[in-house]
């Protein structure tokens, strides 16, 4: 399935895990449209690891689990597409899931039918358990093959967390997304080595297969699944948003969307913020890198957005506050051309502009500045 822009959902795994069933993935669909999250563009629920049986039928099909799942997932579906919104799935490039679930490995093509018949939109493809015989690429090209051939519109979600390179050969296999990134959990160190990971992939991201840099931890607050960390402040987890959206990432939520408080709204909510995320051309970002104090753990990040604007971002990853001075130079736009940037602030909405083609900022530990800048 061909994607313009990076996807938007909500995801089971970072807050509950095995704990699923259908009410919570129901009233979770409900949440998405009566907070405003839907409006926001966030479309697919989707079901990760731990929703089957043990074993498949005798026709060697995938079964729900009826404990958890008591009327089946095309009824689910049905109900996710009722309120407007698409319906994800997952399974695994193995034998076995991650978490020990019947996987898709030389089970590809009923697979594929089944979730066809099930009404889904959206697979997660997981890469646990997978045999050494053979290479990533070709398990991920199977499964690739199966959904474009299952006679329904399946996004394909490549999760091998960027092993065996998978930038080269991703775009191979029909996937919309991949993960480029190991797996996340609810700290700012998580947060910085994910930013981290992704230094060399920017030029891979763009229309048609985005750089998944992990569900998002913003609002779980050290609660759940991957919660078992410390949990962020407001700050870091909006630091984690502004990075993943200048970075175009798909922003698949992992907090409990039930429970989800003012502050969090805000973040997940900033249609400024997405916007940028989302941006029609998915232009790369690029690290400035000529600034008066530089230092490895300030990352000031551009990038060129459709109408001409820019997204500017200051991200100070480490443990201290600290000054960022940088030049328009670096960003195509020296003093001779005569033009400055207006800049708003994403978060605050406050203007300002650069002085003498210069950008002067603190910016506190873990906090960022995130800008949409206009050219004038
Ligand atoms: C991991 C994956 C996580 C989650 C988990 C399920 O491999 O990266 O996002 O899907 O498996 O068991």
């Amino acid at each position: 399935m061909f994607k313009l822009t990076p996807p938007l959902g909500w995801n089971t795994w970072n807050t509950f895990g095995e704990k699923i069933n259908e009410q919570l993935i129901l009233d979770a669909a409900d949440e998405m449209v009566r907070s405003g999250l839907k409006d926001c563009g966030y479309e697919y629920i989707v079901i990760d690891d731990c929703w089957a049986m043990k074993e498949r039928d005798e026709n060697g099909k995938l079964v729900a689990d009826p404990a958890k799942f008591p009327n089946g997932m095309k009824a689910l579906s049905d109900a996710i597409h009722a309120k407007g919104l698409k319906f994800g799935m997952y399974s695994c490039a193995g034998t076995l899931t991650c978490a020990g679930y019947p996987a898709s490995y030389d089970y590809e093509f009923i697979d594929a039918a089944t979730f066809a018949e099930w009404g889904v939109d959206f697979l997660k493809y997981d890469y646990c358990f997978h045999t050494p015989l053979i290479k990533a690429k070709y398990l991920y090209r199977r499964m690739g093959a199966a959904l474009a051939n299952c006679g329904r519109e399946i996004l394909f979600s490549a999760c091998s967390w960027g092993i065996d390179e998978t930038q080269k050969w991703i775009k191979t296999t029909g996937a919309s997304m991949w993960r480029s990134t190991t797996d996340i959990f609810d700290s700012w160190s998580f947060i910085k080595k994910l930013t981290a990971q992704q230094k060399e992939l920017h030029p891979y991201n763009g229309v048609g297969c985005f750089n998944d840099m992990d569900m998002l931890v913003v609002g779980m607050g050290g609660r759940g699944n991957v919660g078992k960390e410390s949990g962020c402040t407001f700050e870091e987890y909006r630091s984690h948003f502004s990075i993943w959206c200048m970075m175009g990432s798909p922003l698949m939520i992992g907090c409990d969307i039930r429970s989800m408080n003012e502050e969090t709204g805000s973040i997940l909510m900033n249609r400024d913020a997405i916007a940028i995320d989302q941006d029609p051309s998915c232009n790369q970002p690029y690290r400035i890198t000529d600034c008066r104090y530089p230092d490895e753990d300030v990352l000031i990040y551009a990038r060129l957005l459709t109408n001409g604007d820019y997204a500017i971002g200051v991200f100070n990853m480490g443990d201290a506050e600290h000054s960022a001075d940088f030049l328009l130079d670096e960003i195509g736009l020296p003093i001779s051309c005569g033009k400055t940037l207006l800049m708003r602030d994403v978060w605050s909405g406050k203007e300002e502009m650069p002085k003498n083609n210069t950008v002067s900022v603190r910016v506190k530990a873990h906090d960022c500045r995130l800008w949409r800048c206009k050219v004038v």
